[in-house]
């Protein structure tokens, strides 16, 4: 068996720059996923016709699967999905009588393995296997034609098809398996004869069945073989696809204040007793302990939380290991690198990178930590900046353990604060700081008796 996936249109009804099969369900584009499931059937080999944003399209799945050994084909012009497998053709080894092409569609992004298998279990020497679904809205898509005996005659394209035939609500999922023997003499004989002018890969259906053999259709669920071709399309199909994650997740015991308002763009894994208010993203690797809390409106990419740690509401965490029982936020940014130790509290406006901090230690308002590796039990005062940047390179900050700094003082790295340091609030640091010392850096105080303040003029 040999897959061919088509990717080559030119998505014109998405009134964008970027290639169709390109835009993304779920966080991952549209063709990633047909390839996932392509690429899970463990066929002979994988085709894929591209044409329109070419470059881009391959650069994008040659990265996602760099050993598939993906054939690209390139269809210059796109004259339509016949003309568009006609140009796999060359490639295609269709040895054995029994061999099947499985033709898959690029904007046709959640499909199954599971029902690939039985697509191809279908198709036979004599028989064309074809995936089919009761559409809602059958309009755009091209409708079924059965006879008597309920077989597929042909597939007839909504401009082509009379009123009477629009009212059928079975449409093609574009997705069909074909023997290999069969398929080059059906893709020669097509022809544009259609109110778009274009080669129908679904016209091959009448031609078999003109040539007595038979077109077998597996009905499946609409949602699972839903084609893009607009944004309304790709907006519904992005719902149908958070609502179904959502439900695993309720599944596994998961609580979601409003399943509706939860939009996972990539894995995630829960443990017991997770809880996730409203309008939370999660998007890459997610993996969020037992009794875990998420607040409104946060962000986790990428990070690992650890069991019972509370993330407050405004939260935005990328490429974190967050430890156990941890408050993060409100409105904290922990961005890559940030390593918390367990029982850490890191407050509102507090932003970390590049920072590795101890058991303990606490950042509860308005800081910047960048670059930094910090002990156990400190103190980092409100508005404390750690200066990691010199103009041209990044420099580290060292604090031991049970390190105070002091609200609004800045670190100026390279620095080291020696254990038990103390900085006094209002301090520029610049010279490392031994272990129980006071930092004091800052202008002396003066007061000036009977000051007359200035007056209006
Ligand atoms: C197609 C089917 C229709 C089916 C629907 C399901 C045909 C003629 N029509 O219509 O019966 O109900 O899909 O979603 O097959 N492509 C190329 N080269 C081309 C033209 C298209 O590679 O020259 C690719 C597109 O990138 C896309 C796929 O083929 O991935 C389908 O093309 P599209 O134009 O979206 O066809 P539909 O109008 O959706
Ligand atoms: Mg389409």
């Amino acid at each position: 068996m040999e897959v061919v996936i088509l990717a080559a249109g030119k998505g014109t009804r998405m009134h964008s720059a970027l290639p169709k099969v390109l835009h993304q369900i779920g966080g991952r584009p549209m063709l990633l996923r047909v390839l996932d499931a392509a690429v899970s059937l463990s066929p002979d080999a994988i085709h894929v016709v591209v044409g329109v944003g070419a470059e881009q399209t391959i650069a994008i799945a040659e990265e996602a699967y760099p050993s598939a050994g993906i054939n690209w084909v390139t269809q210059k012009e796109q004259l339509g999905t016949g003309h568009a497998v006609r140009e796999a053709l060359p490639g295609l080894k269709q040895s054995d009588a029994d061999n099947s092409v499985l033709i898959l569609f690029g904007d046709v992004p959640l499909i199954t393995r599971s029902t690939l298998q039985r697509v191809i279990d279908h198709c036979g020497p004599e028989q064309v296997s074809l995936l089919t679904t009761r559409a809602s809205l059958p309009e755009g898509f091209g409708r079924i034609i059965r006879n008597r005996d309920g077989d597929v005659a042909a597939i007839v394209e909504e401009l082509d098809a009379s009123p009477e035939q629009k009212r059928i609500n079975e449409v093609n999922s574009g997705i069909m398996a074909i023997p290999a023997l069969r398929l080059r003499a059906w893709l020669e004989a097509l022809d544009t004869g259609n109110d778009q002018g274009e080669y129908y890969l679904t016209d091959i259906v009448a031609m078999a069945h003109a040539d007595e053999v038979r077109t077998r259709a597996t009905v499946v669920e609409e949602t699972e073989v839903f084609g893009v071709n607009n944004k309304s399309q790709l907006a519904f199909l992005e719902r149908h696809y958070q609502m179904g994650i959502a439900n695993t997740l309720l599944k596994q015991g998961v609580t979601l204040l409003d399943p509706a308002r939860l939009d996972v763009r990539g894995d995630v894994d829960c443990g017991r007793d997770v809880q996730i208010d409203v309008n939370v993203v999660l998007e890459g690797q997610v993996h969020l302990g037992d009794g875990v809390t998420v607040g409104a409106n946060c962000v986790i990419k990428d990070s690992t939380i650890g069991e019972g740690t509370k993330i407050l509401a405004g939260t935005h965490i990328e490429g974190a290991e967050i430890g156990k029982q941890i408050s993060i936020g409100p409105i904290a940014r922990i961005r890559p690198g940030t390593v918390l130790g367990d029982g850490c509290k890191i407050g509102n406006f507090v932003e970390t990178k590049n920072a590795v901090i101890g058991e303990g230690t606490k950042a509860n308002h308005l800081a910047y930590i960048g670059d930094a590796v910090i002990g156990d039990d400190c103190n980092i005062g409100a508005g404390a900046v750690f200066c990691n940047y010199d103009g041209a390179n990044k420099h580290q900050t060292r604090l031991g353990n049970h390190v105070f700094v002091g609200s609004n003082s800045v670190l100026i790295a390279p620095v080291t604060l020696e254990d038990n340091a103390f900085v006094a609030a209002g301090s520029s640091v610049s010279s490392d700081v031994p272990a129980g010392s006071l930092a004091v850096a800052r202008v002396k105080q003066r007061n000036v008796k009977g000051w007359k303040r200035p007056r209006k003029k």
